[in-house]
């Protein structure tokens, strides 16, 4: 079987996927795709239309109007839908809260894969999502999914966004971080789980260069 030139690392929220992904497409000259920021990107839009994400028939009437271009910028993907959408709207509370269950509805998967299959078109892809080894690239030359406890991945988020530890917001990452889970696999469609084929990485004790050389050590042992 002809194996699709994709690397693909799923996993749940804050399991390191992000700065993993683009580490290792700079390092192998691949473009760097983020799944998830094309959810985000939906989610961003269908609320600035005004349509509540939970009522589905609005949902699927919005989808027939949206139209998204993607581009390749300094060697990763960026989507645009034409809309002006501020630099950190992907990341507000109000999208954390409705991305889980507008990425969960199947119009909008099917709307989503078929853009990120499309995106095959600009080369050898690194990409990072949830379903992005079972569903959207089944046939993908490598699949990853990482993981970390819990605990490690609130932290993380955490002190991604500020830097220093106060247990209030920390629980409160967590109880978000736990609820997106929950949400995220058990879902009908494409829910997070582990492809059969994937190799699984446990980042709970391991820094970026640790995931990123672990990834790279069995791409090269594979390609020679
Ligand atoms: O960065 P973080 O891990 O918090 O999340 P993300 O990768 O930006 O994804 C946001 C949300 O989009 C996830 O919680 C999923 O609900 C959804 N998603 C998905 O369903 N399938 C993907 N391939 C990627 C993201």
């Amino acid at each position: 079987m002809v194996k699709q030139e994709v690397i693909a690392i799923d996993g749940p929220a804050a399991s390191g996927k992000s700065t993993v992904a683009k580490e290792v497409a700079q390092r192998i000259g691949a473009v760097y795709a983020d799944s998830g920021a094309l959810y985000r990107l939906v989610t961003w839009w269908l609320l600035a239309q005004g349509i509540d994400p939970e009522d589905h028939q609005a949902v699927r009437g919005a989808l027939e109007t949206l139209k998204i271009e993607a581009a390749v910028v300094e060697g990763r993907i960026t989507y645009s839908t034409g809309d002006e959408c501020p630099a950190d709207a992907l990341r507000t509370q109000r999208v954390n809260s409705a991305v889980s269950p507008v990425a969960a509805n199947a119009d909008v998967r099917h709307v989503v894969t078929a853009i990120l299959q499309s995106l095959a078109r600009f080369g050898m892809l690194v990409m990072e999502g949830r379903d992005i080894g079972t569903v959207v690239f089944p046939d993908a030359a490598f699949k990853f999914y990482l993981d970390a406890s819990p605990e490690v991945r609130a932290r993380r988020r955490f002190t991604d966004k500020d830097g220093n530890v106060d247990k209030a917001a920390l629980e409160d990452v967590h109880k978000s971080l736990a609820r997106r889970d929950v949400i995220d696999s058990s879902r009908k469609t494409a829910p997070l789980r582990i492809a059969d084929d994937a190799a699984v990485i446990d980042t709970s004790d391991l820094d970026i260069e640790g995931v990123v050389k672990r990834i790279l050590d069995t791409v090269a042992s594979d390609i020679c």
